[in-house]
């Protein structure tokens, strides 16, 4: 292991390396950081050649010596607003006497091993921890910038803390968690770009001069654009070329935006999204920012998206649950709706009895007067007229059939026909005299208001004892519109967005650690709220709405650009399926649904007799393929942004088990031969590939595999490889 966080004395230069990069940066002069490197390993050399003044008109110099020696055109480590650079600032702070210029300059470091995790928000564990402190003399403010780096990662997590040492409070503007300079602009961005039953499709445009950015207003991180960009070369592609990935481990209003200057650097930061956001910070008192994480690969995106997945699942998600296998659901959503009885939910768990699924959830519509989307949210007590033995009955059903049993809940918001909202009608987040927009007929509760949690706790903890439950579904439907609090004071209304969040992450830690057998799977109306910080709660999240399985191709495709399969929840649903009515194959909808945690989202009483015989059989599959999704290395083979399959390959650490997945994903009359190169096996090892004889790695990968050319519409060939002597 080679892992080292050092400070050159003589050159002034920290150096953040492992076995796969470096990050370094100097103080330079006047005790202003400057960026030099993030990239391939470097050994300790001088590069300070890169942060020297860069000769320019018009550029303000904080120097009177030297004119030429400006901000405006050096690298920084984390830009300060004024003092001369006018490009994106990383931080904005207000005084009592409305002064914005805020001179943090080195003061000193530390470099510790234990990780100091963030207080009230998820973030990486573990990594070697540089922390060096920046002080603006003027204002007695200070500012410590975190830099974790993790053995045999090549990423970088970063984020910031500003402490107010002044007798006074300041406003906080914007703090971002990152910033980073890098000294060259020709590069493509990647975002993750979508909507509601159509996430985290790739957009690649070139980057160009000027801001763009990729952000969400809604309070939440967002069907719309994931809180993820990747800036790479031009002609990087999934296994060739550099790449940069930045992660925001949030789930509030983000923002990361990236800038081209005149001399052509491009500067990228992100964190809280600064519109709308003013945090007062009192004498005394500390605020820190998310954390982001900052990978580097110079081996196309796919090396890329798999650092970013061994991250997450090592540091990032419980790991209880990581690498563990995970239910296999039956949810009665799509096939009931509001319109269930206990006996109709206790003949659909009958019928999965013997299937091997091994868990039924409970959607929406078990509580309060819930018989449609327009009442009942925060009654969070059983709806005695629909299950008359309360969910009792329904456990026990499940208990009888060998399975255990899941529950929905959607603890943020309430309707405005519920005893919540007719007892706290001050409990939700609105302007005084202004009608609410609704959205899905429902608003948001106050999660700054304490006791607005604290019943949650009870309501959803009382719930989770009486009744023996192992999984939760939590779901967030809606977005926040009016932000405004009647519980907060007037100085402190623009950190409701912010309070908001920590406040959800407040309760998710509350359940997940007092019910630590519980599973909890994250939703937002689909995959609104897909992010790393929801996945430090909830190991998996329902991807999306949309469970069509072609469109899960690109869903599922996009979606791996950062997170792992084992994350992504996918389900087989009935055709023609609700959100888009397309037709797909069974056997397409239950491979697709393998490539993720598996289960089933249909009406197991309507199937044929011959699909339902399937099932017992796909679940065996599964099961069979588990530790890849869990463990496995994906390497994406083809993309349906780009052609007309797709093609993934999950390969066991060991090398020694595979599993690959195609997708057709339009039928071409007399169409060429598909042959695909594999990647990731060994070259040296022979793999039995099901169904097509055994090889040697070094054809599979060099050669590739012959496929037929007749596949219809989303018609799939699913192989596993198994190593052989
Ligand atoms: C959201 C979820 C669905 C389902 C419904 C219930 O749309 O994404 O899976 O739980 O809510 O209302």
């Amino acid at each position: 292991m080679i892992l080292s966080i050092t400070y050159n004395k003589d050159y002034k230069i920290f150096y953040l390396s492992n076995e796969e990069c470096t990050y370094a940066f100097h103080i330079g002069d006047g005790g202003y950081l400057h960026h030099l490197h993030f990239g391939g390993r470097i050994s300790e050399e001088d590069i300070r050649y890169l942060s020297r003044e860069l000769k320019t008109e018009f550029a303000p110099a904080y120097n009177a010596r030297e004119q030429y020696v400006s901000l405006d055109t050096l690298p920084q480590e984390y830009p300060i607003y004024g003092m001369g650079d006018f490009r994106e600032t990383a931080v904005l702070i207000r005084t009592q006497s409305g002064n914005r210029i805020t001179n943090f300059k080195y003061k000193c470091h530390k470099i510790v091993d234990k990780k100091p995790q963030i207080g009230g928000m998820p973030s990486l564990r573990g990594g070697e921890t540089l922390i060096v402190t920046l002080w603006d003399q003027e204002n007695n403010l200070q500012m410590d910038l975190y830099y974790t780096i993790y053995d045999k990662q090549s990423a970088i997590a970063r984020r910031t803390v500003l402490i107010n040492m002044y007798k006074e409070s300041v406003d906080i503007l914007k703090l971002n968690s990152f910033s980073l300079d890098i000294n060259r602009f020709s590069f493509d961005k990647i975002c993750l770009q979508g909507g509601w039953a159509k996430e985290r499709s790739i957009e690649r445009t070139p980057l160009s001069h000027g801001i763009f950015e990729v952000s969400s207003t809604r309070g939440s991180s967002s069907h719309h654009l994931n809180p993820f960009i990747a800036l790479c070369d031009r002609n990087t592609n999934e296994d060739y070329g550099e790449v940069y990935g930045f992660n925001l481990v949030y789930s509030g209003s983000y923002s990361i935006k990236t800038q081209v200057d005149q001399l052509g650097f491009t500067r990228i930061g992100g964190g809280i999204n600064e519109k709308d956001f003013c945090w007062k910070l009192k004498s005394g008192e500390t605020f820190e920012t998310p954390e982001a994480v900052l990978v580097y690969s110079e081996h196309g995106l796919s090396e890329m998206s798999r650092q970013y997945h061994r991250l997450y699942r090592d540091c990032l998600i419980n790991s209880n649950y990581a690498y563990k296998k995970r239910p296999i659901v039956l949810n009665n959503w799509e096939s009931t709706y509001f319109d269930f009885t206990e006996k109709t939910m206790c003949d659909l768990i009958e019928k999965a009895k013997g299937t091997g699924i091994d868990t039924f959830v409970l959607d929406d519509g078990w509580f309060g007067s819930r018989n449609s989307d327009t009442a009942g949210l925060g009654d969070w007590f059983v709806n005695t007229a629909k299950l008359q033995g309360g969910l009792k009955n329904v456990i026990k059903k499940c208990h009888e059939c060998g399975m255990k049993f899941g529950i929905w809940f959607e603890p943020e918001m309430v309707s405005e026909d519920s005893d919540l909202y007719r007892a706290h009608p001050d409990w939700c987040i609105q302007v005084p005299n202004v009608t609410p927009c609704k959205s899905r007929h429902q608003l948001v509760l106050d999660f700054s208001n304490p006791e607005v949690v604290e019943y949650l706790k009870k309501a959803i903890g009382d719930i989770l004892t009486e009744n023996d439950i192992s999984y939760v579904k939590w779901d967030m439907n809606r977005n926040i519109t009016e932000c405004y609090s009647l519980y907060l004071n007037a100085e402190h209304q623009q950190e409701l967005m912010h309070r908001y969040i920590l406040a959800v992450y407040a309760l998710a830690e509350y359940l997940t650690s007092t019910f630590i057998n519980v599973f909890f799977e994250g939703c937002s109306g689909g995959g609104g709220r897909f992010d790393p910080a929801m996945l430090y709660y909830f190991p998996q999240i329902w991807t999306s709405d949309n469970s069509d399985a072609a469109s899960r191709a690109y869903i599922q495709y996009g979606t791996s650009m950062c997170y792992p399969l084992s994350t992504m929840s996918g389900h087989v649903s009935v055709c023609p399926n609700h959100q888009n009515n397309r037709v797909t194959p069974l056997k397409s909808r239950m491979y697709m649904a393998s490539f993720c945690s598996t289960g089933y989202e249909l009406n197991l009483n309507s199937l044929t007799e011959a699909e339902f015989e399937k099932i017992a059989s796909h679940v065996r599959f599964y099961q069979s393929i588990s530790d890849l999704i869990l463990d496995g290395d994906l390497y994406r083979i083809l993309s349906p942004f780009e052609g007309n399959y797709f093609a993934e390959l999950i390969v066991s650490r060991d090398k020694k088990k595979a599993a690959f997945l195609l997708m057709k994903m339009s039928a071409r009359t007399n169409d060429c031969y598909p042959i695909i190169k594999l990647q990731g096996l060994d070259e040296n090892s022979h793999y039995e590939v099901e169904g097509m004889g055994v090889y040697i790695g070094n054809v599979l990968i060099n050669v590739g595999l012959k496929f037929q050319n007749d596949l219809n519409d989303f018609e799939t060939i699913c192989l596993r490889l198994n190593s052989v002597k």
